[in-house]
């Protein structure tokens, strides 16, 4: 029997076995096929990284699950960073020889497996008892580059163990330069080839979506925080946190210009990447101030509101800046040919946040290390799919927006 007529009677035997299926083509015979979401019983068996976040959402408190999940304002810039990948299209080349493909890359002189990796999520362990050390569990597994959080719930030096080498640092500047100075420093003694300074909460932030989950959760929260998130969650306070021992846990001064990005440059022997570059003027003045990388980003739509999604900002920075720049970009990744689309665009490599988060809330560990194969799984199939076997053949000339040439 043909491999298509088999497949056809085993889906009629499921349409059979599936009252859901059979109610759904009954209501609409002819139209699309939306298939009832039926959680995945353990991490193996998700399908996509999507089928993880109805397991996160029920598997957390509502003030932790809307912490991570949600925006400011009206959520638009969140919700903006996923409905931008839906304006490009692939564009497919045919008898190319894909039997192998090849995901490797360099970053900052570094080879990597995959141009994937863990972007900085704070409080880990209000998503999962194991917090940033399952991530870095998965992250060694899975041959992941991890940044860690300012606002991590497990110190840098455990980390750094758990995962076989010191992460790379993402840094919220505390106001103080003597505490930044302290701070920078114990991340440099813990091995950290890399600091991240994040520059896209500079101006404060409105959470109030999460603020109304937080208003549904009846535990009383000063039992774990050193803040009540029901006051606004919001980064301007992280006292209580590892990595703030001994720091007043005040951070993100209002004042920073790029005067300080000179000033950081000379406290450290770390690489220095800022994160939340969102046009091509600022992309231009890192490089002018010696910067070594930029991640585009806006705070996975928890900062600036009614912004663009990070897919269309990373053209206007990458031409700024050249092709032998390196360019990161986060912000709703959740598809390998997403991944793919800012591959062509001109990124270098790609950071996860909430879509680990959700393997992480879900299956912990485990959860993680199924979100990376996943996509790096999406990502190989996009690249066979689309006749660019290797990282250096994915270009623009394999990208569409909304059907035009970029
Ligand atoms: C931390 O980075 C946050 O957005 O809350």
């Amino acid at each position: 029997m043909s491999y298509h007529l088999s497949a056809r009677r085993e889906f009629l035997r499921f349409l059979a076995a599936s009252p859901l299926a059979a109610q759904a083509l009954a209501q609409n015979p002819t139209g699309p096929y939306t298939p009832a979401y039926m959680a995945p019983a353990s991490a193996k068996d998700a399908l996509d990284v999507m089928d993880f976040e109805p397991l996160a959402r029920k598997a957390l408190p509502p003030a932790h699950w809307g912490y991570m999940a949600t925006g400011v304002d009206d959520d638009l810039t969140l919700n903006m960073n996923r409905e931008a990948f839906h304006h490009y299209q692939l564009r497919a080349r045919r008898l190319v020889d894909v039997a192998a493909v090849d995901l490797k890359t360099e970053v900052l002189g570094v080879p990597w497996d995959m141009p994937i990796y863990i972007s900085a999520v704070g409080s880990q362990r209000a998503f999962h008892p194991q917090g940033e050390l399952a991530t870095a569990r998965a992250a060694k597994a899975k041959k992941a580059m991890q940044m860690l959080s300012t606002t991590t719930s497990t110190p840098v030096e455990e980390v750094a163990k758990a995962l076989g080498r010191p992460p790379w640092f993402q840094l919220y500047m505390p106001p103080m330069w003597s505490e930044t100075e302290k701070l920078v420093k114990r991340v440099e003694a813990a091995g950290c080839p890399v600091l991240v300074w994040t520059i896209d909460l500079l101006g404060g932030r409105n959470t109030e979506t999460a603020s109304r989950f937080a208003r549904q959760d009846t535990r009383e929260c000063l039992s774990c925080h050193a803040t009540s998130p029901k006051a606004g969650a919001n980064t301007s306070n992280m006292a209580g946190k590892p990595m703030l021992d001994g720091l007043s846990g005040a951070m993100n001064p209002p004042e920073a210009t790029w005067a300080y990005v000179d000033r950081l440059k000379k406290l450290t022997k770390m690489k220095l990447i800022l994160k939340g570059i969102d046009i091509g003027e600022d992309a231009r003045l890192a490089r002018e101030h010696g910067v070594d990388a930029v991640i585009v980003s806006n705070h996975g739509g928890r900062a600036t509101e009614t912004g663009r999604g990070t897919i269309d900002i990373l053209p206007e920075v990458v031409d700024a800046v050249g092709p032998q720049f390196p360019v990161l970009v986060d912000g709703g990744f959740r598809r390998g040919s997403d991944i793919y689309k800012a591959l062509a665009i001109g990124a270098r490599a790609v950071g996860l946040g909430r879509a680990y988060i959700y393997g992480l809330s879900a299956f912990g560990q485990e959860g993680v290390e199924r979100v990376l194969d996943i996509l790096r799984d999406e990502l190989t199939l996009t690249m066979r799919q689309c006749g660019t076997p290797t990282l250096a053949q994915i270009t623009r000339a394999s990208l569409l927006r909304n059907g035009t040439r970029i």
